[in-house]
Order: structure tokens, then sequence, then C-alpha cells
């Protein structure tokens, strides 16, 4: 979505962006080419390779920015406040993490339960899936999943972690496959289980509240932030954050009752009113890149 995200962010030299989901820093070399050469960039990953990776990649943009090792929760604790023209997130996993088997994201190889972002965390796939009881593994399955057969396959793990742990990505995949065959269906039945997996360990929903928060406060009056997401669940925290930030009113509790509005200044507003997708292009070259889709708002 690289062309998308120049299109919304709209770099120019002398201006501020930050790129809190740097990864290998395809988005953030193309911020910075684009903003030459007086632009600055902001960066952070929670994962320690992909920061040293990302410094590797810019260092021909040395001088020009600033990379960090943490979660983008918690950007606006250093980068400025109000200080950037455009804030990036790109969520979820890179390709780089995806093959790397020792990581334990993907059933497509075999390696460690282990799933965490940040490798400095204590809590891994593996801790979860045999130390959580059968209710909260189906309901992880369930609401970060939608897995169907959620309470089922939790059962069948209970039953086979209590004859031996289950500690590798192959373990896991297998068991699944015997739980919930795929009965001719072309996505293998450890996809969404490993998912919502994924964003547990890594508490994903949790960050990207917090992180949409803190990119506000970093932003400009003027200043835009796109985010990709790669499945509904992010799409729609997304989509109601956005909402909720540009409505001119507030209300108190849980449901919209005309008569207690309290008026107020929106935040934030929409640039497009759709989420953008990928063109044919990318996603004939990055098949991954199918389930992307790009939100941009305008901080006002
Ligand atoms: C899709 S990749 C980003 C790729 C990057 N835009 C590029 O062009 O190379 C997502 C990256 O975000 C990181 N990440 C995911 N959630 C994060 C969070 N809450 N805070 C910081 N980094 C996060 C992952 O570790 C991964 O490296």
């Amino acid at each position: 979505m690289t062309a998308e995200v120049l299109d919304a962010l709209k770099p120019r030299p002398g201006g501020r962006y930050a790129d809190g989901t740097i990864g290998g820093a395809g988005h953030a070399a193309i911020l910075l080419a684009a903003s030459s050469p007086t632009g600055w960039l902001f960066g952070c990953d929670r994962d320690g390779d992909a920061v040293e990776a990302a410094r590797a990649r810019l260092a021909e943009f040395a001088g020009r920015f600033e990379v960090r090792r943490g979660n983008f929760a918690e950007l606006a604790d250093w980068v400025p406040a109000a200080g950037c023209d455009g804030v990036l997130l790109d969520l979820g996993v890179s390709s780089w993490q995806l093959d790397s088997p020792e990581r334990g994201f993907s059933f497509q190889h075999d390696g460690p339960l282990d799933m965490r972002m940040d490798t400095r965390q204590v809590r891994t796939a593996a801790d979860l899936v045999n130390g959580a009881s059968a209710g909260e593994l189906a309901e992880i399955f369930r609401e970060l999943g939608g897995v169907r057969d959620a309470r089922r396959l939790a059962k069948a793990i209970e039953g086979a972690r209590a004859r031996q742990p289950l500690k590798t990505t192959r373990h896991l995949a297998e068991l699944i496959e015997q739980s919930s065959p795929r009965h001719g269906k072309k996505t293998h039945p450890a996809t969404k289980v490993f998912q919502a997996l994924r964003i547990a360990v890594n508490d994903e929903i949790g960050s990207l509240k917090r992180g949409l928060g803190g990119a506000v406060k970093i932003l400009k009056p003027g200043g835009r932030l796109a985010v990709i997401t790669f499945h509904s669940l992010e799409d729609r925290v997304v989509k109601e954050f956005g909402r909720e930030q540009a409505r001119d009113y507030t209300f108190a509790g849980e449901v919209d009752v005309p008569e207690l509005r309290q008026p107020r200044v929106p935040e934030l507003r929409w640039v497009t009113r759709k989420a953008i997708r990928p063109g044919a292009a990318e996603l004939a070259e990055n098949p991954r890149s199918r389930s992307a889709q790009l939100r941009v708002m305008e901080k006002i």
C-alpha cells in the first residue's frame, strides 16, 4: 500500500512523521526519501530484530530519524506532542516474522509455540495454550479469531495437554486439524486459531486502542493518521475510534441518547469515507496483502 500511504500522508521536506510499526522500514524509507532533504522520522517496533533491521535499512538517511524499541501504544511518551505531520500504523506481523520458524507465528513451519512480538515479554503462546482454562481459550478463539467450534477445540486442547504439554506450532496445528477437519475448505483450520492466539499473546487490541489515542496527541492540527489493518476486528476498532473522534458531541454511558448529548469540538475528520484496498498489481505481487485495508483521518 505504498502509493496509498504516500497519497494519504503527503510527505514533504521539513515534515515530521512517525511510523509506529517500522518493521523492515519499507514504508519508513519511502517517507524519508519523499521528505528529503529535511524530513524527520520517529519510528518504533516491539520487535528488537525489526528495530535493528530498520536502523540498518535507514542508514542512508542518518541524522534524520530516531528509532526505538517499544510499543506504539507508548509513542506519545517520547514523541513531542502535536509534533507530527503524519503517523503510520501498519498493523499485525511482518512477512519476516511469519517466515521465521523460531518465532512461532506460523503453522507453515515447525517451531516453538512462542508468538511474542517483543521477546522481553514473559508470556508466550505456549504459556497461554497450556495454562489458560478451556473456557478462557474458547473465548479467545471465538472473540479474536471468529472460530466457530471454539469450545470443542478448547476441550480438545485441554485433553491433549493433560497427556503432554503443547510446545510446538506443528503439534498444535495437527491437533486443530484432527479436531476441526477441513471438509474441503481451502483455509487450514489452524489459521484463525493462530491469529487469535497471536492477538491475545501480544494484547494487540489493547495496544491499538491506546496507540490510536496516542497518535492523535502527537499529530499537529492538519496532520494525518494512516492505519493499515489486516482483519475485521482491528478494522472495527479503527472505524469506531475514527467515528467517535469525528463526532461533534459526547455522551455518557454506553447508549447515545440524543437529549443527553454534550457538544464538543471533534478531534478528527475522515479523509476518505471508505477503507482503501490494495490495487490489482499489489495483490498479484503480494497475496498476503489481500486482507489489508487503509483508513485515513486528519486531526482538526
Ligand atoms: C506489517 S509489519 C510492518 C512493516 C513495515 N510497515 C514495513 O514497511 O516494513 C508490522 C510490524 O509491526 C510491529 N508491531 C505490531 N504491533 C506493534 C505494537 N503494538 N507496537 C510496536 N510495533 C508493533 C511488528 O513487530 C511488525 O514488525
